[in-house]
């Protein structure tokens, strides 16, 4: 008995919510074959397109994966897990989330679904700890249950689903270095001030009612980030001038895709979501840089 999946990629904080606020790509991701086999135990049999270990405890699928069987009745059977991957490490649209979600996600429907998605989070956050050294939900809720995810609290996991418009498209340019979500979070302070918070909150807050009432406006004005942002986007080539390019093409806001370097644009409709990316596209050209480039549905 097997399963194949598709584990899609993740913008993860959207702006004003660093590690909170996520969403799921439609159109890109990897895919994975979970297997139920007579051996006990979880084995990575195979990676394409990455060079990952395949030591179970040193993978990401394969930590989520023993931290979910943990928890049941020990099984006189087994699970292998072949891994194609798509999106490359440290791009920033939640490569290790889609590995340990996807792995959680297959071996829970073999086993006839024992937990829900949500209860997935908690086994696919372990995951993204290896991967990164903190066990962030922001990639992986939304690789899970789709859409737009809010994490209303970490302790305990509060995981809860956000409506969104029909025609929200993303798009997504990834310069081609790689950004370590480590690195990425040891540029980040400890502390924010007042004045921050409240303009951060007031835009969570915004965000949060502009997708639930379908005021693109107002998703629009809330995309800004008063504390992340300013520390990261140094790290990141032509951060300014594709974040200026994106509004200037009718995005409705720009950030930077969870911990970078890609940068994401949300906007109404899939035809300027198109020009976004022409637009993208021709300043990574006159600055020779190569990139990646895609639009997406959010699903
Ligand atoms: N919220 C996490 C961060 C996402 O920004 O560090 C990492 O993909």
């Amino acid at each position: 008995k097997e399963i194949k999946l598709f584990c899609p990629a993740t913008i993860a904080n959207l702006s004003c919510g660093f590690d909170v606020l996520g969403l799921c790509l439609d159109n890109a991701g990897d895919e994975m074959i979970v297997r139920k086999v007579d051996q006990k135990g979880v084995r990575i049999t195979k990676i394409m397109g990455a060079d990952l270990p395949l030591e179970t405890e040193k993978n990401v699928s394969g930590v989520a994966a023993l931290a979910m069987l943990e928890t049941l009745d020990e099984l006189d059977f087994g699970f292998e897990i072949e891994i194609y991957k798509n999106i490359k490490a440290g791009s920033g649209i939640g490569s290790s989330a889609a590995s340990s979600a996807g792995a959680v996600f297959g071996i829970n429907e073999l086993l006839g679904r024992p937990y829900s998605r949500k209860d997935l989070v908690q086994f696919a956050m372990q995951g993204e700890k290896l991967a990164s050294g903190n066990a962030h939900a922001d990639n992986v809720a939304p690789a899970l249950l789709g859409g737009f995810t809010l994490v209303r609290s970490y302790a305990p996991l509060d995981i809860i689903r956000i409506d969104s418009p029909e025609e929200l498209f993303a798009t997504v340019v990834h310069p081609q270095i790689e950004l370590k979500t480590s690195d990425a979070r040891s540029v980040l302070k400890q502390t924010v001030s007042l004045k921050s918070a409240i303009m951060q909150w007031g835009n969570v807050g915004g965000l949060i009612a502009g997708l639930y009432t379908k005021d693109y406006d107002l998703i629009g004005r809330s995309l800004h980030d008063e504390i992340v942002e300013p520390l990261r986007s140094v790290l990141i080539p032509g951060f300014d001038l594709i974040k200026q390019t994106a509004l200037e093409n009718g995005a409705l806001g720009s950030g930077i895709s969870g911990s970078g370097p890609s940068i994401f644009a949300l906007s109404r409709g899939k035809e300027t979501a198109d020009q976004i990316a022409k637009a993208m596209s021709d300043v990574y050209e006159k600055m020779n840089l190569p990139y990646e480039i895609h639009v997406s549905k959010i699903n």
